[in-house]
Formats: structure tokens, sequence, C-alpha cells
């Protein structure tokens, strides 16, 4: 691949001794962009934080809060961010989860630009194609910055504008605190009240911010599961006391009308957080016991696909997941492997731009693996040999879970060096990392 990464020249001209056509450096930098500009300035800071609860967090932020200032855009505009670094001693960077961006905006560190030192800046510009939720953080080891705070809720507003009368989001993270750990929403870790009223159309943005799956709970109302990692769903039906598995990086769009009586969101299995919508402002609601886990792979209605789980592709990957030990200095710890490998020396996949490419994991360990593919989303295709039947589920992030097989398909259609990682970002840390590369 010839790339000259971190150039911004608008013309490049990269020789090519192949059929392919030329490739030029504005594919990696997404070329010239025109139309309303949203601006945001960033600032990377060390700042210590309260949770709601009272314990202090020695958090890194991006803007002073907890999580970081969120960015709301709306489908279409130029996104253009100008992070400045002050932490004290640490690089860092800014990766759009989620979102397709070119691959010179995709903030990894020693991949697709150098981490920004203390005292410096870079400045982020790419267009918000896509409508739906995402979220942004560092990608410099990002195992321990997002974990102190370095991330923020993205949303991009519908081209025609959000429909829903009260849309709000939380943020699932945990908190090392003065008093321990403490799973919060944002920096919410008690119940976190909103006034709705009755009628009002309410769309909750969950977003996993946290290494762990957790199973996002509605009580108190009929709701539907509207989207998943950014993605509306088609025809998601009515649901009830059922929970839905979002692994670490993953969204869930949950859509409700507001009833009469209070409606609680929470994690099924964790007393900490609650989101609770009340008529009065005043009033809560108990969670339920949590029903069944929702079916993801019928949920929803069947769609046309560009492309199938029995077609034709033009690569065919496995990718087995697992776990290893590694013994160092008297001590020992996992390490986490994807085909026998850790990182750096896992392979990498490779692809030719137009390329339909279908990959299956094969998790062998124990421990889920959320795996996060950059630049691309992906259509699910099979579990444990079982095809998609519902809604097509275009994912960024795929949960998979011991024992499981997953197969998902997507098209090479975005240039550049990509990661592909699990988002336990502690597993990515300790070996569950490699990347797709364009040929
Ligand atoms: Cu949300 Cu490579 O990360
Ligand atoms: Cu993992």
């Amino acid at each position: 691949v010839a790339m000259n990464m971190g150039m911004h020249e608008p013309h490049g001209h990269a020789a090519t001794a192949s059929a392919a056509p030329p490739r030029s450096v504005t594919t990696l930098t997404g070329g010239p962009l025109d139309g309303p500009v949203h601006h945001v300035d960033l600032t990377a800071e060390e700042h210590p934080a309260r949770l709601t609860g009272g314990a202090t967090v020695d958090a890194w932020t991006f803007g002073g809060g907890l999580p970081g200032d969120p960015i709301r855009v709306r489908q279409g505009d130029v996104v253009e961010v100008t992070m400045a670094n002050h932490l004290p001693a640490t690089s860092t960077t800014i990766h759009w989860h989620g979102i397709d961006v070119p691959n010179a905006e995709d903030g990894v560190a020693g991949v697709t630009q150098d981490a920004v030192r203390p005292g410096g800046s870079f400045t982020y510009r790419f267009r918000a194609h896509q409508a739906g939720t995402f979220w942004y953080h560092s990608h410099e080891i990002s195992h321990e910055q997002v974990s102190r705070g370095l991330f923020g809720l993205l949303v991009v507003d519908p081209a025609g504008g959000a429909t829903a009368d009260m849309d709000d989001a939380v943020l699932v993270h945990r908190w090392h605190t003065d008093r321990g750990e403490k799973l919060a929403f944002g920096a919410d870790d008690g119940v976190r009240l909103r006034q709705v009223r009755p009628g009002n159309r309410v769309r909750l943005r969950v977003v996993n911010a946290d290494n762990d799956t957790h199973q996002v709970e509605v009580t108190g109302a009929t709701w539907r599961l509207a989207a998943l990692d950014g993605q509306d769903l088609n025809a998601p039906g009515p649901l009830g006391d059922e929970v839905v598995p979002l692994g670490g990086g993953g969204r869930a769009d949950v859509e409700l009308t507001m009833p009469d009586r209070p409606v609680r969101l929470s994690l099924a299995g964790e007393s900490g957080p609650a989101y609770v919508l009340s008529p009065d402002g005043r009033s809560t609601v108990d969670a339920a016991a949590p029903g069944p886990e929702l079916d993801l792979m019928t949920y929803g209605r069947p769609a046309p696909t560009p492309f199938g789980l029995g077609g034709r592709f033009d690569r065919d990957e496995t990718v087995d997941l697992d776990q290893g030990w590694w013994f160092h200095g008297g001590s020992f710890g996992f390490v986490w492997t994807m085909n026998g490998q850790v990182f750096p020396d896992v392979p990498m996949l490779t692809a030719r731009e137009g390329d339909l490419v279908r990959v299956t994991f094969r998790h062998h360990g124990r421990f889920d693996h959320p795996m996060h593919l950059h630049g691309h989303r992906v259509l699910l295709l099979a579990r444990d040999g079982e095809p998609a039947r519902g809604s097509p589920l275009w994912l960024d992030t795929v949960l998979v879970r011991s024992g499981e097989t997953v197969t998902v398909g997507f098209r090479a259609d975005n240039p550049g060096i990509w990661m592909d990682h699990c988002h336990d970002l502690t597993h990515s840390a300790a070996g569950m990392t490699m990347h797709l590369a364009y040929e």
C-alpha cells in the first residue's frame, strides 16, 4: 500500500503497476470538504471530577466534564474538531467510533497519525454522512485513557431533523474512584430523574463506554429497540421485559411513548445507575425482574441488503479468538490472541478496494469479545450457523461470546489501514488487535 498518511495534500501522485485505478492521497484524507462546518474545540485536560454519589475520580477529560463535551451535529455537516492536548505528560488522539471517516481522520496513534503531544493540537475534519448514535474516544493507550474519561458522545441527527420530543443519552462507564469502582451513566452513579409529559416520544441513546457487556433493561413501558450501533432497525417490534445485550463500544437506541407512570432504564443485574422518566419529575419505579435476552437474530423485519450469507465473497477469512498466558518475572497474566498470535504479530487482513469480505470469528476461550472494525460497517450474517432472519444488523462492534461462531460481511470501500480489535480495551491492549489493510 502506497500511502503518505498524515499528509493533507490535495493532489497525490501514487504510482501503480497494477490494473487497479491509481489511488491518490485524497482517498485517505477524504479530499476537499465544503458546505456547513460544525466546529468544536476540545481540550484534553487533567481534571478531578465528582460522581453524583460523591466519589471523586482523577479524571482525564475532553472539556472538563465526565464524560467529555457531547458533540451533536446534523447529517451532511462537515465536522471540524480541534483537539488541544493540555494533559501534563501524556500524548493523546481522538477516534470517531462508528463513523466511517477517511483513514487520515481515524485518530489511531501510530497508524493514521502521530499522537498529539502535551501542548500540541490536531484538527480532525470529516463529513458526517451517517445519522445515529456514536461516540468518540482517545486511541492512544486507550485502555487507560478511556478508563480515565477521555471519551464523549457524538450524535448525528438525520438530515430531516430529529423526531423525538425528548432525546437524551447515557454513557455507561465504570469509573475508578477514591471509593472503589463505580458503574455510572455518565457521572450519575445513582438515579437520574427526568420529567417527561405523557404521550411524548422518547429516544434514549445508550452508549456502552465500558469494557464489560451490559444488558439494557426497560421497566414500566412498552418500548422498541430503534437502533443498534447508530443504524436504525427495520420494523422493530414492541418489547416488554426483554433485555438487550450490549458489548463494550456498542450503542442501543431505546424508543418509547411516555405513559402516565414512571419508566426506568437500567442494566439488568446491576444495582447502580438508573435513568428514570417520570410524569411528575419525582416518582420513581423499581427495576422488574429481567426477562429473556432479546434474540437479535430474529428481531425486526428482513429488508434487502446488498449481499447475503450465501453470496460470493472475494475474501473469506476466519479469525480465531482465544486466550493464553504469559509468565514474566515471577508474575503471570492473560494474553488475548487472534489466530494464535498477539498484537503486533497478528497477520493483517487484506482486501482490495471494492472487495466483498466475509469474516468468521470463532470464540474458543472465555469472556466476551466485542469486535470493532474501524472505517466500515459490517452486516451480521450468521451466529452459530443460524442465518440472520430479522432486521438487517449493520454493526461496527460485534459481540462474540464464549463458544460462539459469528459471521459478518462488509464491502471494502474505504481505503487505508484500519484497526479491528476487541473493544474490551484491556483485551485489545493485551493482544487482541489486528489490522485490515488495503492492498
Ligand atoms: Cu472505539 Cu479502536 O475503538
Ligand atoms: Cu475481548
